[in-house]
């Protein structure tokens, strides 16, 4: 018997005799003679199999063998730049796992609503692996980035006694009999952790009941959350360019064959540069008011932005861009205020350029215990709830700054695609959860 091998490691084995194992993406047939496209999740291969070669059965078996048909082939790998991938292998035996004639995701295009419902066969496409390469690409690269820069990932909790953003987007639960909430962020915690480790970061699936059906928002999304004790506004802003390139980077190198699937135009990721433009929360309300199509002069200073007003901003600079200083009352209450500008908060939010929307909010955080009682008062929040996280201003309290990024944003810009749904497995959107 040969040596199994992974398609991605086949350039290794040019003259051997293989084994694969996989699924048939493709086939095309002559006289005598298929080209069945192989893939077995790291790649893909040209197997051809030639009727001088292989027995009646075999050949017969080839030509009964339809898409994602799961197979085991056996053959010598030769070096050829027209194949995908620049191998071949030349079938000397081939058996099938399961015979498939009726894969019902054709080539022909389906409608969104079709894919969404076979989600579990749609992820087969190489659209969708390229994206999920990406994103395990990206989920290493920020694991990497936070273990170089002295960030330990401490995990926090999921099921939460209060809320952290906002009461209107929380998922409750019963907890034997008491309520309890799905987590929309794990900061409050991390606040605990950084007052403890000094610079931490937990990541993990976050839960929001919006309300909004576009194309950025998920009820289930992961978020990354980093909190750091001694950072102020400033360095807080200029660690998360760093991790902005340092992302963009590892994309770009690793993850080249992916963009090229996804038709990335990667000149737009190429030109990032730091630092980031920052435009106060005031000017970005003049810029919509004097030019967004179709919302001039209609945009009430004191609103928090929504995605047109996010995507009209992001498509202003080339470059992601800072929005600061946003009206105390549109944020949430941890923010601090700026004491040059006391109605506004040391807090930006990142938009992604190219209209990809908002991929970070972060802020320095409150850290005097009078402010902060008087900041969970004026939002009305329990201050029962509260006294663990006033504890971290009694005890050894020092400037700290965070902020979150969301996985599925971050891949939604940097792959260029232009749906949310598409950069997690499973999906959980507005009136969708199966399968
Ligand atoms: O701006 P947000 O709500 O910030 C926080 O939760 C802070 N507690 C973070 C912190 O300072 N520790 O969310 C942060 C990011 C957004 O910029 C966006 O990328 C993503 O999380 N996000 C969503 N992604 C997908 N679907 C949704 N419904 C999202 N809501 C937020
Ligand atoms: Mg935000």
């Amino acid at each position: 018997m040969c040596e199994t091998i992974q398609i991605r490691d086949a350039k290794g084995h040019i003259g051997q005799k293989v084994r694969l194992r996989g699924w048939l993406r493709n086939k095309r047939s002559g006289k005598n003679i298929h080209f069945l496209i192989v893939r077995d999740g790291s790649g893909e291969m040209q197997c051809v199999a030639v009727g001088e070669v292989l027995s009646e059965e075999a050949m017969d078996l080839c030509d009964r063998m339809g898409i994602e048909s799961s197979l085991d082939v056996c053959g010598e790998l030769s070096a050829d730049d027209r194949a995908p991938g620049g191998v071949e292998m030349q079938v000397s035996q081939v058996e099938a796992l399961q015979l498939v004639e009726d894969y019902p995701i054709a080539k022909k295009e389906h409608g969104t609503e079709f894919l969404m419902a076979n989600r579990h066969l749609w992820l087969r496409s190489s659209r969708q692996i390229a994206i999920m390469r990406v994103r395990d690409e990206v989920e290493k690269a920020w694991a990497d980035f936070f273990y170089d820069h002295g960030f330990a990932r401490v995990d926090t909790p999921i099921f939460t006694p209060n809320a952290v953003e906002g009461t209107t987007t929380l998922f409750d639960v019963d907890y034997h009999g008491d309520k309890a909430y799905l987590s929309q962020s794990g900061q409050l915690y991390n606040e605990a952790t950084a007052a403890a480790l000094g610079r931490v970061y937990c990541f993990g699936p976050t839960f929001r009941a919006e309300k909004s059906k576009t194309r950025r928002h998920l009820l289930e999304f992961w978020m990354l959350e980093a909190e750091a004790a001694f950072f102020d506004h400033e360095d807080n802003m200029r660690f998360q360019e760093e991790l902005i390139l340092d992302t963009m980077r590892a994309v770009l190198e690793n993850c080249a064959e992916q963009l090229a699937i996804l038709e990335r135009d990667t000149s737009k990721l190429e030109m990032v540069r730091a630092p980031f433009p920052r435009m106060h929360y005031r000017d970005a309300v003049k810029l919509i008011n004097e030019k967004m199509p179709g919302r001039e002069g209609e945009f009430e200073y004191g609103s928090d932005f929504g995605a047109p007003e996010e995507t009209f901003l992001g498509e202003q600079s080339e470059q992601p861009l800072f929005i600061t200083n946003f009206p105390a009352n549109t944020k949430a209450f941890y923010m601090k205020r700026d004491p040059g500008d006391p109605e506004t908060v040391l807090g930006s939010d990142l938009l992604a350029p190219e209209g990809y929307g908002e991929l970070i909010g972060g802020s320095q955080r409150e850290d005097d215990l009078e402010a902060i009682l008087a900041r969970v008062r004026e939002f009305k929040l329990p201050e029962e709830a509260f006294e663990w996280y006033f504890d971290l201003r009694r005890y050894g309290s020092v400037p700290h700054s965070g902020f979150g990024i969301g996985l599925e944003r971050t891949l939604s810009w940097l792959c260029g695609v232009p749906h949310i749904r598409e950069t997690i497995a499973f999906p959980r959107m507005l009136h969708h959860m199966y399968p």
